[in-house]
């Protein structure tokens, strides 16, 4: 194996900052089939910072998806690498993922310190190396995982497009832009189709302004309700949900070149 791919970058991280990606991933179907139906549950953690909590969070939480669910932490700073556990270890690696063959590789907080014209081929290295069926979520939040963005990925490229926020503490869905996947979050200008997402989603959360007596939730649910109704395909959730959030199928953001 030659040197790991990447370069080494800030590695600040914090105790649960990946909640909310991680209460989707455990609820997403594709995800749990993936999980469920893997002859190794092997699940790769890339660029965990510099310090392993979101690691161990993430296999806690998969590990009722899939009990036997194997997590390995990817460090690209050999300082950084941290005591392996039971289920949990950690080498050193970067998007050649040490040669590991994963169902599902979370890497959050990573590219977004790369340029934007890293993306692609960061993500084909990774795409590269999926066992097959295999999925990456690659994302970006704040600093205490209040406000969080991602894109779900396959081999042969993203499929879709999240958002998810606190909802007492964001006051419009377009407060996120701020915290976009590097992907993204340079085309947030008019013109582009994720500007477009923002602006339809802010109007429509002021046109529900009045459901607010019954709680940020319940307008969230309604902004979606007025989104869908306006031909703009958002997921709807069936489940209860503590945050709110936003799913729409890539191309829906996809970037115009
Ligand atoms: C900001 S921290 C993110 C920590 C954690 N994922 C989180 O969201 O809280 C980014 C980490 O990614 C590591 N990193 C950067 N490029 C990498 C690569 N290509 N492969 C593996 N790790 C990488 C950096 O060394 C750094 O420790």
């Amino acid at each position: 194996m030659g040197a790991p791919v990447g370069s080494i970058t800030r590695g600040t991280t914090g105790v649960n900052r990946l909640r909310r990606s991680d209460r989707w991933l455990v609820h997403h179907p594709l995800v749990r089939q993936v999980l469920h139906d893997a002859s190794d549950p092997l699940v790769v953690d890339l660029g965990y910072g510099a310090r392993p909590f979101t690691t161990f969070e993430l296999a806690h939480r998969l590990r009722k998806v899939r009990h036997d669910v194997r997590v390995v932490g990817l460090e690209i700073d050999p300082a950084r690498i941290a005591e392996s556990e039971p289920g949990v270890s950690f080498m050193r690696g970067g998007f050649e993922l040490a040669g590991l063959n994963p169902v599902l590789v979370r890497t959050f907080n990573v590219l977004r310190q790369y340029p934007e014209d890293a993306v692609s081929a960061a993500w084909r290295r990774m795409q590269d190396q999926l066992a097959p069926g295999g999925l990456i979520i690659e994302g970006t939040c704040d600093e205490l995982g209040r406000r969080c963005a991602w894109i779900l990925l396959d081999k042969t490229g993203p499929l879709t497009f999240t958002l998810a926020w606190d909802p007492f503490t964001t006051e419009r869905p377009s407060d996120i832009a701020e915290r976009l996947p590097k992907a993204l979050i340079h085309r947030n200008v008019p013109g582009e189709r994720i500007h477009d997402l923002l602006q339809s989603a802010d109007r429509a959360w002021a046109t529900c302004a009045p459901v607010s007596t019954f709680g940020p939730r319940a307008r969230w649910r309604a902004t979606l309700d007025l989104l869908a109704e306006t031909g703009i395909p958002v997921q709807r959730y069936r489940r209860r949900m503590r945050d709110c959030v936003l799913t729409i199928n890539w191309e829906w953001v996809a970037p115009a070149d």
